[in-house]
């Protein structure tokens, strides 16, 4: 497949969000639980019968302040404990995909945690149906197509994974990889190495995420023990030159997330920010949301406030949106139609 389109005509940088917004992208790194905005927090507590300590949806989201993941994680889980039914699985991917279409995701792949909800009693097969079915009307209603990666809890157990792993195989047909998320330092990938690999065994696309928080160290033992495709973060891989040398020799997708990375204090500001360094030590990077009901943005503000404050060009824009396509777990015919789109949408901005 061609690397880049030649002819990306610069764009000005006052109509640069409009292409921003109006490109097809696909989005490949947001926890469908971290979509849950506090508006729905609210209405599937009251629909429940949850009790939640606070008093009022802005209370709870003046509550989104955060100094690093584990503060993050600590209301991220506490906000996903009003998710008892199928229904408000799908309710809950179902404002996602909305947002989604309002930012011209054409494909999306979604990350569930699984472990915060069987932990609480509610069963696998309630919380992935709910979630499928929201997949499948995303697909007709709106003309997204998506896919659910499961993610293990790298603050549990590899004993809890595999037991998760056991109470998902009936679902397997819906379900196209597996993942690793929670607090990072201190759980390296290796914990996992053997769920992963009969992760890999049942023929499950792989990814993880290193380099959020964590050291260089954790992404080369994601890529080499846990044997991932893509790599959830990453953007701590810039302080280790040979490293950076062999995610771009590879072309490893890296799921990158600014505006969480903003939240979560990894960089002081956006313009600290390092895509524009992993993009030009040749990086297949790409720019996702993460957990946008949190941290202040679906992915078209991912995009036009990491533009604005690193000065990044249409050229650059092209690439990201070109390799969320690339990097996706979809066949190479709905890669090409995809990127065919994308190449149209340039081509009708600058005439
Ligand atoms: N779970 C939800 N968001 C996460 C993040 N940014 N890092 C690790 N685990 C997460
Ligand atoms: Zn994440």
């Amino acid at each position: 497949m061609n690397l880049a389109k030649p002819d990306i005509k610069p764009v000005a940088t006052d109509r640069l969000p409009e292409l921003l917004r109006g490109m097809p992208k696909a989005e490949l790194h947001i926890h469908i639980e971290g979509s849950l905005e506090p508006e729905l927090i609210f209405a599937l507590a009251s629909r429940n019968g949850v009790a939640i300590p606070y008093a009022s949806v802005e209370e709870l989201r003046s509550a989104y302040a955060f100094t690093n993941l584990q503060s993050f994680l600590d209301i991220y889980y506490a906000g996903a404990s009003v998710l008892i039914k199928e229904q408000d699985f799908y309710d809950m991917a179902w404002a996602y995909f909305v947002k989604a279409a309002q930012n011209n995701v054409a494909h999306a792949e979604l990350f569930f945690d699984p472990q915060t909800h069987t932990a609480r009693g509610v069963s696998m097969q309630t919380v992935i149906t709910g979630l499928h079915r929201a997949c499948v009307d995303a697909q007709t209603g709106l003309g997204i197509s998506a896919s659910l990666i499961l993610c293990f809890l790298r603050h549990l157990s590899e004993e809890d994974a595999f037991k998760t792993l056991e109470q998902a195989l009936p679902f397997q047909d819906k379900v196209i990889g597996i993942g690793l998320d929670s607090g990072e330092v201190g759980n390296p990938p290796e914990k996992f190495a053997r769920v992963f690999a009969r992760c890999r065994e049942l023929g499950f696309h792989l990814v993880a995420h290193a380099g959020e928080e964590g050291p260089p160290a954790y992404v080369w033992t994601a890529l080499d023990v846990l044997k991932v495709e893509r790599i959830d973060h990453g953007v701590q891989s810039s302080k280790d030159a040979a490293l950076m040398r062999r995610l771009a020799k590879d072309r490893i997708p890296l799921t990158v997330c600014p505006l969480s990375n903003l939240k979560l204090c990894v960089f002081p500001d956006l313009a600290s920010h390092n895509l524009r360094q992993l993009l030009e030590a040749g990086l297949a990077a790409t720019i996702n949301s993460d957990d946008p009901a949190y941290f202040g943005g679906y992915l078209n503000e991912n995009f036009t406030q990491t533009f604005a404050a690193t000065q990044l060009s249409a050229r650059h824009a092209y690439t990201l949106a070109r390799n969320s396509f690339e990097a996706s777990f979809i066949d190479a015919a709905a890669k090409r139609r995809h990127i065919d789109r994308l190449d149209e949408r340039f081509d009708a901005f600058s005439a």
